[in-house]
Order: structure tokens, then C-alpha cells, then sequence
């Protein structure tokens, strides 16, 4: 039987990539820095954080295919290179990076963790997605301001976002760990429209049932708060956002799945109640 180490089990893309393993048969090594909360069906919740090297090893040893959700902070580039060390020579790597990742971060931060996959020995295939509409349903983007302020605040610049369902993204990754066809492979992942923010709170609106404003912020303001590592990758995200980055569309999605990429209102069709707070 195959077996996989998911990094990030319990987040966006580990859990639905989680359900389409298992329904193909895969064994599934859920990896999480709290596996005590790890509730997947047929998932074995293993320890992996990247704060605890020791455990590594642990983690990765028995596993045909690793599918790495890149951590964002600065030592990332050094971190997976060290976990791919500690990883089986024959197991396939799947990277979860980002859109058009050439030019992110201080130093080409984002360059160089891909160049730590892809300089490791190992096969790999790397995902680099555009921004998930899973941020509308996250406490930690855009939730709370939806549903308290009726309220989309992006500093976008009048440019569009190909948003793309987390689903779709698992989809690849799924096909991308178990077939050597995508091996050695960047594939940019987009949603299957590009959408002006106004147009996206519309869609909020209409699927939350109460008005959503869209409300231009500099990225000054859309950054307030945050410092260091994390201010300066999100400086450059909103800078991305405003040159048009996450805006193209590919078809990356449907050439790998063999079917298009769910849009924005068939997200939200299908989150229906959980738009709102868990009861
Ligand atoms: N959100 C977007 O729109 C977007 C767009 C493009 C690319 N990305 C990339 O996608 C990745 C994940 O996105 P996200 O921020 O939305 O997160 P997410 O998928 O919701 O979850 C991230 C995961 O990281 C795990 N984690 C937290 N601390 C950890 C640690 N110390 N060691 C190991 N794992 C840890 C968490 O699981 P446990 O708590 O169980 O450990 C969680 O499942 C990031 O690399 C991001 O750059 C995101």
C-alpha cells in the first residue's frame, strides 16, 4: 500500500487532500503539531512540527510521498532542506508554494525553499496556487470582518484575484504524490475566473445574505499590525496582489484533474451554513 505524509493535515488543503487519499486506498500519515486533534477517517495522526526536528525522522521514514506545506517564515528555505535530508531517497515531494513564486520574499525567500525541493535528491512537483477562497470562511483572514462589518477590506489596487477553492488544490496534489507524470513539474494553479474585489464581495452578499462592501485599503493599512517576517511577506503579497500576480488564469487545474476548477459561487454553494461562525 502507498504511504503519505500530509504536512498541515488540519488546514486547508491537508484535509480535503486527506479524504481523496484514503477514498484511493492510501495510507495517510496525518502530520500536524497537535495530533491529539488530528479527527480524519482512516487518517494516523503522526507528530511533525517544524519547531522539533527530533521527530522528523519519525515522520517521513515510512512514507513513499511527502506532501510539504511550505512554512512561512524566514528559515524556511533551511527547514526544508534539513526535513528532505530526513526523508526516504525514493519518496516523491510535493511542494505547496505560491503563484508566480519567482519573486517572493526577502532575498528570494520563496526561490530558495523551491530550490531546497528541487536540489534534494528527491523526485518533486511543485504547486504554486493562487489565493484560496478558504480566506472568506478563515477567523485568521476574512471571516470576522464579513460577518461583523458586512466588510471586504483588500488592498488590491484595482486589480483582479483568480481565486482558487483549497479543494482544487488538494485535487492536484493528490493526482501530483501518486503519479509520476507530474513528476519535475511547477504547476501554477488558479481559480477558473478572475475577479474584480467588487465582484467578489457581491458574490459574499448574495451567498452570506447580507450586503458586502468592498473597501480599498493602501498596504500600509492592509498590513497594520503585523511586523518583521511576517509584515514584510505580506507588504510584498499586497504588492503582488496590485501588480496583477494572482490574476491570470491557467488551466493547470484541469489538465492534471481532467476537469475545471470549482469557481467562487460554487465555493460558496457548497459551504453554504459554514460561511458563518461554527455553532
Ligand atoms: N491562504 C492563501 O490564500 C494561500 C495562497 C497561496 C499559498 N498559500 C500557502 O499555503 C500554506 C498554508 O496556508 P494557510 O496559511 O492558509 O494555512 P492552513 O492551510 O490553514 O494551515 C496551515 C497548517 O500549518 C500547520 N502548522 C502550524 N504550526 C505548525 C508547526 N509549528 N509545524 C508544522 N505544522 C504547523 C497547521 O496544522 P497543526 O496546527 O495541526 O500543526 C495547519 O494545518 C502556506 O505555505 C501559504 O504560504 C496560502
Amino acid at each position: 500500500m502507498t504511504r503519505v505524509l500530509v504536512t498541515g493535515i488540519r488546514g486547508k488543503t491537508g484535509v480535503p487532500l486527506a479524504g481523496l487519499l484514503t477514498a484511493r486506498g492510501v495510507e495517510v500519515l496525518g502530520g500536524s503539531s497537535d495530533p491529539g486533534r488530528v479527527a480524519l477517517a482512516g487518517v494516523r495522526p503522526v507528530p511533525f512540527s517544524w519547531d522539533d526536528p527530533s521527530g522528523w525522522s519519525a515522520a517521513t521514514g515510512a512514507a513513499d510521498a511527502v506532501y510539504l506545506i511550505r512554512p512561512d517564515r524566514p528559515d524556511a528555505p533551511e527547514l526544508v532542506a534539513a526535513l528532505l535530508d530526513a526523508t526516504p531517497a525514493g519518496a516523491h515531494v510535493v511542494l505547496l508554494s505560491e503563484r508566480d513564486a519567482d519573486q517572493v520574499g526577502p532575498d528570494g525567500w520563496a526561490v530558495r525553499t523551491e530550490r531546497a525541493v528541487r536540489g534534494s535528491g528527491r523526485s518533486w512537483t511543485i504547486l504554486r496556487p493562487s489565493w484560496f477562497m478558504q480566506v472568506f470562511t478563515d477567523p485568521r483572514f476574512y471571516r470576522d470582518r464579513l460577518l461583523d462589518d458586512g466588510e471586504l477590506p483588500f488592498a488590491d489596487g484595482g486589480a483582479r484575484v483568480a481565486w482558487i477553492d483549497a479543494r482544487d488544490i488538494a485535487a492536484v496534489a493528490g493526482r501530483a504524490l501518486l503519479d509520476d507524470a507530474h513528476s519535475g513539474q511547477v504547476l501554477e494553479l488558479s481559480g477558473p475566473e478572475s475577479l474584480s474585489l467588487a465582484r467578489t464581495a457581491a458574490l459574499l452578499s448574495a451567498a452570506l445574505g447580507h450586503p458586502v462592501a468592498h473597501r480599498e485599503l493602501t498596504v500600509e493599512e492592509a498590513v497594520a499590525g503585523s511586523e518583521g517576517f511576517e509584515r514584510e511577506l505580506s507588504v510584498l503579497t499586497f504588492e503582488r496582489v496590485r501588480a496583477g500576480v494572482f490574476s491570470a488564469v491557467t488551466d493547470d487545474v484541469e489538465r492534471v484533474t481532467g476537469r475545471p476548477a470549482r469557481s467562487l459561487a460554487r465555493f460558496l454553494a457548497d459551504t453554504g451554513p459554514a460561511l458563518g461562525r461554527p455553532s
